[in-house]
């Protein structure tokens, strides 16, 4: 089954209880929670605080995205805070402390993703898979919204969901980038099944009718 994760880095944070809840409400599955250190990519978002608000106010599964520079430092923090899934990226430390990230998450009793950059090939993923409850394939260089699709990630997500389906493994494919109903149909033919869609939910006035096009693509 298909599951969207609007992305709330494009939603009016002023209102951001309500724009989750308007998510959620419109079948929404996750919510997808951009974090952003200013090092790791040139952007810098929200964090820990917001989180916790999110939490209080919102049983939604909170699916944390970390693009943020040796994330071990906050693996911990960020299951504390209220994360349902923290997924890092592979890129941001040596595989050593990638590892200890995710079984650090997984102590915490909370699911664990690990996500490849456009340069990055599948492969990279190959020493963590095992132990992965998603991999998410960015389709956009990581840090801001809004930004075109690229399709050349298509075979990179089709790599990854032979390696899944090969090891049998209970994982999640998920892709975050660029993600509107043309590309959406794209995706999903290559075997992903968790969308992000940041500006095509929330540049949408009526979110619930965005997130069924997206579904049903
Ligand atoms: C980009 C973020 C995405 C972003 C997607 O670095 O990880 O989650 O919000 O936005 P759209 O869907 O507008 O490309
Ligand atoms: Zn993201």
């Amino acid at each position: 089954m298909t599951k969207i994760a609007p992305s709330i880095l494009s939603a009016d944070f002023t209102k951001l209880g309500s724009e989750v809840a308007e998510c959620i409400s419109g079948g929404a599955e996750y919510i997808h929670f951009d974090v952003m250190d200013g090092q790791f990519v040139p952007n810098i978002s929200i964090g820990i605080p917001v989180l916790k608000s999110l939490r209080k106010h919102s049983g939604a599964f909170l699916d944390v995205h970390l693009m943020i520079d040796r994330p071990l430092r906050y693996a911990a923090d960020f299951c504390a805070a209220g994360a349902d899934l923290v997924t890092f990226h592979v890129e941001a430390d040596t595989a050593d402390n990638i590892k200890k990230a995710i079984a650090t998450v997984k102590e915490k009793g909370k699911k664990a993703g690990l996500s490849v950059k456009p340069k990055t090939p599948a492969s990279a993923l190959l020493p963590f898979i095992d132990d992965l409850d998603l991999v998410l394939v960015m389709t956009v260089e990581p840090g801001f919204g809004g930004q075109s699709f690229m399709a050349d990630m298509l075979p990179k997500i089709s790599e990854i969901k032979n390696y899944i389906s090969e090891r049998g493994l209970d994982c999640e494919l998920e892709v975050d980038g660029g993600i509107a109903p043309d590309t959406a149909k794209l995706v999903k033919a290559a075997g992903a099944n968790v969308l992000v869609a940041g500006s095509a939910v929330f540049g949408a006035a009526d979110r619930a009718a965005a997130i069924e096009n997206i579904r049903n693509a």
